[in-house]
């Protein structure tokens, strides 16, 4: 959410800056911004994407060694220009580019505009700046003190960086909740959200902590607290290559992520899951094992996607282990004053690491007493590291903003937790045990099965592209698949869809039924098999149009459906890592047939930064 990009050093700082923006550009589209600075401070933004603003920059003087960048997911004020990023002060002295909100700033703004301040722009942003302004004029102090002052009496949360045209051999960061990456080179400096516009330079990063400030020169970086005390920087070496984050000749980023499963789903499980010793090994969990079979209660916490993870394991869970779980919303749990005892263990579970609400969600559990397992794809992110304990989903970066790796492999590292303390704790017999091993290592085969399924969903999507509702229907463990159905499809393709349990349609969404609506059942053959068939019975009842996800050669369904997109045979348990990736393929290729941009979906960015 809102993607942020900086250089200091030798090297023309605008072409880092604009690749740079390139990559993060999944953060957030609303417009972009670089500001450059060397004898004089420029800075250009405009509404829209970031070729955009390449365009509008051609011919223009843009040598300068230090400079920064921003792309905007709006919070504060629409999406044009005026509220673009970077920010200049009153004076035009400084200039500031933000990733985060700030929550009071309405009070700062009333106090500055008391003082005689004017403001251009909407943002909370800007009234940041000038109140950080106005400390350094009143104080007659330098840009680092002014901005260890001000932060002292922001509320929310912030990455900002800031230029200062009296200083430009210097740039300040400083950070609370949003993430920032410093990449040291051999005398210049890095500064982003994200390690992605970094790696081509260098592979020596420093994750920058809450409350903490730093002062980069090309070849100095200090690390202070905003106590004004030195930190020593944590330096560490990227485990992340250039091709993880390039398209590698797909049209999208979405596809490549939805055909890169079977590798993903196999390097979750690689050095995890041995079939033949009949073994998981995951540190992480084994170190907390007590702390997980004595549970009273697992939460899972967790947004969007994740969410849907988190109700999927949850059935897992209470079947494998016989805890009971409780699937939440992390922006509600954080804010309804959940009962919470220190025998609880929360599974945190996020793409990202970054999301604002789980963050809080977590930080409300542990005041409590909670016990916190992070499931996180991203290493070294927030999440990762204010959890307890964790497991990586190891599903390398997403940059499509629709998820679709990492919730399979998220499914992948709940099962195998669920599956190590249900061993654990006696609650799974050794057949059913080493069952269920090999169906968990028989999936990147069983994957790559689904995936060439890719044209006959193609050609289904080609079919249903103009549908204006769809129905999304699954039961048991296929449930939130369904779920997960509808909600790719809303963000991808901007069709209305609805996920219901498959016998809840009947008490209400039954009556969207007729013949124009498209209806997904998400069947494969299960303990709920002919309960489902009779779910489908009663659409066809009513002439609604059924697509359906069944287990290959599953003729009662075949004969009913409209359609079927067959997949491999799975126990139960694992089946959602399979059915899941039908629904991405339905999504994505109705979303490229209405020619919508879809690893860019109008009004979403990936890593929700803000509450
Ligand atoms: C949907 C999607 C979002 C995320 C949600 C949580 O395709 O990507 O719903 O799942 O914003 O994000 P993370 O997992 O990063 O916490």
């Amino acid at each position: 959410m809102c993607g942020i990009v900086a250089y200091i050093g030798p090297r023309e700082a605008y072409p880092i800056i604009l690749k740079g923006l390139k990559r993060l550009e999944y953060r957030g589209y609303d417009s972009s911004g670089v500001a450059l600075l060397d004898n004089d401070l420029r800075v250009y933004k405009k509404k829209g994407k970031v070729a955009e603003l390449e365009d509008s920059l051609v011919g223009k003087d843009l040598h300068a060694h230090a400079g920064m960048g921003h792309t905007r997911w709006a919070t504060h004020g629409e999406p044009n220009d005026r509220n673009a990023h970077p920010h200049s002060s009153s004076s035009g002295r400084l200039a500031m580019i933000h990733n985060g909100i700030i929550e009071n700033y309405a009070q700062l703004k009333n106090e500055l505009i008391r003082k005689g301040y004017k403001f251009v722009s909407d943002t909370d942003t800007e009234v940041l700046l000038n109140f950080i302004e106005d400390i350094q004029k009143n104080n007659n102090c330098g840009l680092e003190e002014a901005v260890r002052i001000a932060l002292k009496r922001v509320v929310g949360a912030y990455v900002i960086i800031l230029l200062d045209k009296e200083s430009p051999d210097t740039i300040i960061a400083a950070r609370k909740g949003s993430p920032l990456v410093i990449g040291i080179g051999k005398g210049e400096h890095f500064l982003a959200s994200d390690a992605s516009p970094i790696i081509e330079y260098t592979k020596e990063v420093v994750y920058v902590n809450d409350y903490e400030l730093a002062i980069l020169k090309a070849d100095e970086l200090i690390l202070k607290n905003l106590g004004n005390e030195k930190l020593t920087p944590y330096v560490q070496s990227l485990d992340l290559e250039l091709a993880a984050i390039e398209k590698g000749g797909y049209d999208h980023f979405m596809l490549k992520e939805i055909f890169e499963q079977p590798d993903t789903i196999f390097d979750c499980l690689r050095g995890r899951l041995d079939v033949t010793k009949g073994t998981i090994t995951m540190a992480g969990i084994q170190q907390n094992i007590e702390r997980l079979t004595k549970a009273n209660r697992i939460i899972m916490v967790a947004c969007g996607t994740s969410w849907h993870a988190g109700l999927v394991a949850e059935y897992i869970f209470e079947e494998l282990c016989r805890i009971p779980v409780e699937v939440e919303y992390a922006s509600e749990f954080r804010y309804r004053n959940p009962v919470i005892h220190p025998g609880d263990v929360i599974i945190a579970i996020s793409q990202s690491g970054e999301t604002a609400d789980t963050i809080v969600a977590i930080e409300k559990a542990k005041e409590n007493g909670a016990f916190i397992l992070g499931v996180v794809n991203v290493v070294g992110s927030s999440i990762a590291r204010i959890s307890n304990a964790g497991a990586y989903t190891h599903a390398g970066p997403e940059i499509g903003v629709a998820s679709t790796k990492a919730f399979t492999a998220q499914l992948t590292v709940l099962t195998m937790i669920a599956l190590k303390v249900a061993k654990e704790k006696g609650t799974i017999d050794n057949t059913r045990y080493m069952q269920l091993l090999g169906e968990l290592h028989s999936m990147p085969e069983k994957v790559k099965e689904v995936l060439k399924l890719s044209k006959p969903i193609e050609k289904l999507a080609a079919r249903y592209k103009d549908a204006a509702d769809a129905l999304y229907l699954g039961r048991g463990y296929n449930f939130p698949v369904a779920l997960e159905g509808a909600l790719k499809l809303k963000e991808i393709s901007y069709i209305h869809a609805e996920g219901y349990p498959a016998a809840e349609m009947k008490h209400g969404p039954i009556a969207l039924v007729d013949e124009h609506l498209p209806v997904v059942f998400v069947a494969t053959k299960d303990s709920y098999h002919e309960k489902i068939v009779s779910n489908i019975q009663e659409i066809k009842a009513r002439k609604g149009k059924v697509i359906a996800v069944i287990t290959q050669g599953d003729e009662i369904i075949e004969k009913m459906a409209d359609d079927y997109i067959a997949i491999p045979e799975s126990d139960e348990l694992v089946a959602p890592i399979l059915s899941a990736i039908p629904m991405q393929l339905l999504a994505y290729y109705i979303g490229v047939a209405k020619g919508y941009d879809v690893d860019k979906p109008r009004n979403l960015a990936k890593s929700v930064t803000v509450e």
